[in-house]
């Protein structure tokens, strides 16, 4: 780790974690004793993370956006660490107030929230009111009040300009997400009527680089024109959340986000309001803070590369498949050996091609057994898991070695079948 990865926070731990910081014996002990494919998560990591955010932005509300990692482990180690939590669904609404978090620290991001979700959370709000829903729809205003819902009301706008590391993720600007910069003033006007108005809220898209500073810097100079305009009719912003999206470097060779710099240009982008400003990431809170354990199972020599065949693929790591992610990806096995590097394509076991984590990626020639790390896997990894195949799922523990979620078994993968004693094979076979 060279020493400009480091901040002046010691608390806070070097600006990233690379894959190469891993100590490989413990990650080959923790493969030994659970099995592969297996996700490694380092809560102590996540706190220097919470740590350097909490640093860079010492007066926003910061709000984990815990779509990236719902362990109950990670929701309390986040809390814990003074952030609050952004919830995607009503799944996650539980189990941020199913791991303790008090209703004045979660907020729930409608977006197209089906009937169900609404209910749920209404209902949560019921005893916990001072819970925040985001609205990004009229629509959504409307199914709220039909239900009795007058609580903390945030509103969702559009800005009309996004970023993030694939088009797939880029949000800000696409007519799904949130009422258009011109509708918003009526809206919030409506709200602050009907609700306790607890402001707007936008986000750019995930995965934000250095280089979409631009375009995350117009989209907090936009909300914040928003806010002063609202503040000048006469309606009270109490937060500006300008979402979340904050990169990390999934190249070895890539530099840290400079998380300061951020936190600069985000302050001097939004000018003087009168609330409070609030950010809502996830990948930067956990990305680095896991690791994906699979072993190598089959080696062919095909003309153009060495195909490694694995036990993960994209029902684990999903994005490589989604979103041609890149993820660092090293043999502790082979280290101190003398192998070869060759061009090698890492696959797994789905029956698609879409499932390999990289391709042709110049590394140890692989052997039937080595065991293969591959980083930046705690964002969006086991959260993206399927049973795709009837593939189980696979354990995610903690570097000391706790289990945060247990393997899935073939069992769990057909327990909503019809159990096959009621299945009626014809008809007339029904009681
Ligand atoms: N706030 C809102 C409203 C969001 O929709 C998201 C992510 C975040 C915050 C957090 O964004 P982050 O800081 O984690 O970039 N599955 C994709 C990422 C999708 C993110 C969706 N929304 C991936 O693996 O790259």
């Amino acid at each position: 780790m060279s020493s400009d990865e480091r901040t002046d926070e010691t608390d806070g731990g070097p600006a990233v974690r690379r894959l190469t910081d891993w100590d490989g014996d413990r990650l080959d002990e923790l493969a030994d004793e659970y099995g592969t494919p297996l996700y490694v998560f380092d809560p102590v990591r996540v706190r220097e993370n919470c740590r350097r955010l909490r640093a860079a932005f010492p007066d926003a509300e910061i709000q984990y956006a815990a779509k990236a990692h719902t362990a109950r482990e990670t929701l309390r180690t986040v809390h814990d660490e003074g952030l609050a939590i952004e919830c995607a669904s009503a799944g996650e609404v539980r189990r941020a107030l199913d791991a303790g978090v008090p209703g004045r620290d979660v907020t729930y991001t409608a977006v197209n929230p089906p009937a169900r979700d609404l209910e749920v959370v209404v209902d949560a709000w019921r005893s916990n009111p001072e819970l925040t829903i985001t609205a990004g729809a009229a629509n959504t205003v409307d199914r709220l009040e039909e239900r009795g819902f007058d609580g903390r009301l945030r509103l969702r706008v559009n800005p009309g300009v996004g970023a993030g590391h694939h088009e797939k993720v880029v949000t800000g600007g696409h007519p799904k997400f949130g009422v258009g910069l011109d509708r918003a003033p009526a809206l919030a006007a409506r709200a602050a009527d009907t609700f306790e108005f607890a402001g707007i809220h936008a986000h750019a898209g995930s995965g934000i680089s250095g280089e979409d500073l631009a375009d995350h810097r117009e989209l907090v100079r936009r909300l914040g024109d928003l806010a002063r305009d609202l503040e000048a009719d006469g309606i009270p912003v109490e937060t500006v959340d300008v979402g979340g999206g904050f990169g990390v470097p999934y190249r070895e060779e890539a530099p840290a986000l400079d998380l300061d710099a951020v936190a600069e240009a985000t302050r001097e982008a939004l000018g003087e309001i009168d609330g409070r400003l609030a950010v809502e990431p996830g990948r930067y809170v956990v990305a680095d803070a896991g690791v994906l354990l699979t072993r190598v199972n089959t080696v062919k020599e095909a003309p153009s590369t060495v195909v490694a065949g694995v036990d993960a693929g994209m029902t684990t790591l999903l994005r490589p498949a989604m979103y041609d992610a890149y993820h660092a990806v090293r043999n502790p096995d082979a280290i101190g050996q003398e192998r070869d590097t060759v061009g090698v394509t890492i696959a797994g076991p789905v029956c698609e091609t879409a499932d390999l984590l990289c391709e042709n990626r110049p590394l140890p020639r692989p052997e039937r057994g080595d065991l293969l790390a591959v980083g930046n896997a705690g964002a969006y990894g086991y959260e993206m898991a399927s049973t795709y195949n009837s593939r189980p799922r696979p354990a995610e523990v903690t570097l000391d070695g706790e289990l945060l979620r247990r393997r899935e078994t073939l069992a769990d993968v057909s327990r909503f079948d019809r159990a096959k004693d009621s299945t009626p094979r014809r008809p007339e076979e029904e009681p």
